[in-house]
This record gives structure tokens, C-alpha cells and sequence, in this order.
């Protein structure tokens, strides 16, 4: 029996966070042992909104190939790539891009909701209303059956559908409609409280060292209505205790129970928690380390992904192609 396919993407915007691992690549590293997996840096993805400086993209796009092997993405197991060595994206890109009506890319509810995020940036531009077909043109020239995506992300699963039945509509059987995975994650919150992510500038990368994983841990929000240590704390509203619920199953209740009781400090309990996260990242951070020392081996795996991604883009673009009539 063959094997379903998956297909996922992570823009390269920095060193990957606290939240990239948990919402998505920590599930990839599973998802490797059962399915034909495609993982990819989407540095084009990227170019949508940091197209002014791009000085950063370079050591970027290195930093994430790092921190993707030394979370467990093992290149014997699924096919780890950069978007931007398949031109292959592109062009389909560009061909969908003749069925795709305006509409469509301007209700997508991402198009509003991101541009209101990075209010300081001017995005009204032609890459960035296109980035959901970009990303449909990522998942359909791989025919991938299903794309582990969060929740946000799930218009653009949906708007691949729509423009893989348009396709098929206009031009014959040749685009499968992709499935989405939902991961299964409580969002992480950041040290403010927020989401985390990389344009609130709140997150906990992987590769922090110790003390300045403690450090933001110890700045980060609590329950407010404990102003004194014996004060009965409400574990439910506090960011803390959402990392405990995510990284100590062991101790999650214990620590519940005695901030509602009033028998734990903020300050110790955030101190205990930064040493839970500093020993479940160590393994990782050791693995990073060896990676450094070794970027002739990340270009050889990037290269052979690219290798190994391009057998099946070049394939469907010649099916696509043939059906629009241009081979
Ligand atoms: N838009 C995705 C994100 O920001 C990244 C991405 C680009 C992607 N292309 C993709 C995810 C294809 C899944 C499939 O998280
Ligand atoms: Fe949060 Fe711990 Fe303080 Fe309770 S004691 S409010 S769980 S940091």
C-alpha cells in the first residue's frame, strides 16, 4: 500500500520559536514515521512581507534549516527543501494565477487580519494578495492528500480546494483536493500574554540559552490578582500555567492546586518552570550546536531535498502545463 502524502511549509522569518515547535514541527517529526512527507522552508513566502530588508533571509532561511534536523526532522525519513530551489513553485503559481479570480484572494481572511498585524508595513502589494496561491501552487504540485496546518491557516487550505476544482473544471482531472491536518495544540502564549510569534516580538526561541530563557519566563504574565505570595491564584488565566499544562504533564496539577490554595510564588513557580523548559530544549540545543559547526552538511541535505521535491513538482507542472495547452 503507498503511503498518503503530507506537505507542510514554514515561513523562515527568524530562529524558530517556542510556538513553531509545539503548533507545528514537533507534530512533523511524527508525521515522518507514517506518511510520504514534504517539508519545506517557504522563503518566497517570506518575500511577500519582508521584501523591503532582506539582509537577514540569507542567515534565516540556515538558522531554520538548523533548527528543523535538530528537532527531529530526519532527511532518511521525509524530504526537507527550500521553496525558492523549485522555480517549479513559481510557474504553477503563475498559471493558477490565470483562473484565480481577484475576489477570491481579497476575501481570504488572512489578506485583512495580516496586514493589520504589520500595520508599519505597507502590503498592498501584488505578492502579498497572492500569497494563498503561492502557498496553493506549494500544496498542489506535490498532490499532497493531507497539510498539517493551524487554525489560521485553514482559508488557505480551503481556497486550494477551490482552485484545484476550478482547475479541474476548466482543464480535466489533473489537481487533488488537499485535507487538512488540524493540530491538535492549545496556542502557546508569548511572554506578554499574546500569541507567540515572531512579529509580537514576546517569543522564547529554541535556541535561547538558559539564562535568557529564565529571564523571560520571569518577566512574563501571571494572575494579576495575586499581588501577594498567599493570595489564592487562578491558574487558568495565568501564561505560566499554560506552559506547565504543555511541558509538565508530571506536575501540572500539583502546581494548580497550590496556587489556588496560595501555598506557591509567582517567582519560584516561573523559576521552576524555566528550569522544565531548559532541560526539555537541551537535547535540541546539542543537536543545533553540532549543526553549526556543519553548513557543508545543511547544503548537502537542501540539495538532495531539492533533488528528491523536484521528481514530483516537474511532473505535475508537465500535467498541468499539458492540460492549459502550452506543451
Ligand atoms: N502560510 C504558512 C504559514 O505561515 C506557510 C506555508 C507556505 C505553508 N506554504 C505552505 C503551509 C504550504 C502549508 C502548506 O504557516
Ligand atoms: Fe501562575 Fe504559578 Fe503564579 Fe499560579 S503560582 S499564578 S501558576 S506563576
Amino acid at each position: 500500500m503507498t503511503k498518503k502524502r503530507v506537505l507542510s511549509g514554514i515561513q523562515p522569518t527568524g530562529k524558530l520559536h517556542l510556538g513553531n515547535l509545539m503548533g507545528a514541527v514537533e507534530n512533523w517529526t511524527k508525521l515522518q514515521d507514517q506518511y510520504d512527507c514534504y517539508f519545506f522552508i517557504a522563503d518566497l513566502h517570506a518575500l511577500t512581507t519582508a521584501y523591503e530588508d532582506v539582509s537577514g533571509l540569507r542567515e534565516a532561511n540556515q538558522q531554520v534549516t538548523i533548527d528543523l534536523l535538530a528537532a527531529g526532522l530526519d532527511p532518511e525519513k521525509c524530504v526537507i527543501f527550500r521553496q525558492s530551489d523549485l522555480p517549479e513553485h513559481a510557474e504553477l503559481h503563475l498559471l493558477l494565477s490565470m483562473i484565480t479570480p481577484l475576489s477570491w484572494l481579497e476575501r481570504v481572511p488572512t489578506y485583512k487580519s495580516k496586514m493589520d498585524e504589520l500595520k508599519g508595513k505597507d502590503l498592498h502589494t501584488y505578492g502579498f494578495l497572492g500569497y494563498p496561491l503561492l502557498q496553493a501552487a506549494d500544496i498542489l504540485i506535490y498532490k499532497a492528500d493531507f497539510v498539517p496546518v493551524g487554525q489560521d491557516q485553514l482559508p488557505h487550505i480551503e481556497l486550494t480546494r477551490e482552485i484545484a476544482r476550478r482547475f479541474n473544471n476548466f482543464y480535466g482531472q489533473v489537481l487533488p483536493e488537499p485535507q487538512s491536518l488540524l493540530t491538535q495544540f492549545p496556542v502557546l502564549p508569548g511572554t506578554d500574554g499574546r500569541k507567540m510569534s515572531k512579529s509580537y516580538n514576546n517569543t522564547i526561541a529554541l535556541s535561547d540559552p538558559p539564562e535568557v530563557i529564565t529571564k523571560k519566563i520571569s518577566i512574563m504574565v501571571t494572575d494579576p490578582a495575586r499581588l501577594k505570595k498567599d493570595d489564592p491564584g487562578h491558574p487558568e488565566v495565568c501564561s505560566a500555567y499554560d506552559f506547565y499544562k504543555i511541558f509538565s504533564q508530571a506536575t501540572k496539577d500539583k502546581v494548580a492546586l497550590e496556587c489556588q490554595q496560595g501555598k506557591r510564588g509567582c517567582v519560584a513557580c516561573k523559576k521552576e518552570l524555566a528550569k522544565i523548559l531548559v532541560d526539555y530544549l537541551a537535547p535540541l540545543q546539542a543537536r543545533r550546536h553540532e549543526l553549526e559547526k556543519q553548513p557543508e552538511k545543511l547544503t548537502r541535505i537542501l540539495a538532495s531535498g531539492a533533488e528528491k521535491a523536484r521528481l514530483v513538482a516537474a511532473k505535475t507542472l508537465q500535467e498541468v502545463k499539458h492540460s492549459m495547452g502550452i506543451l
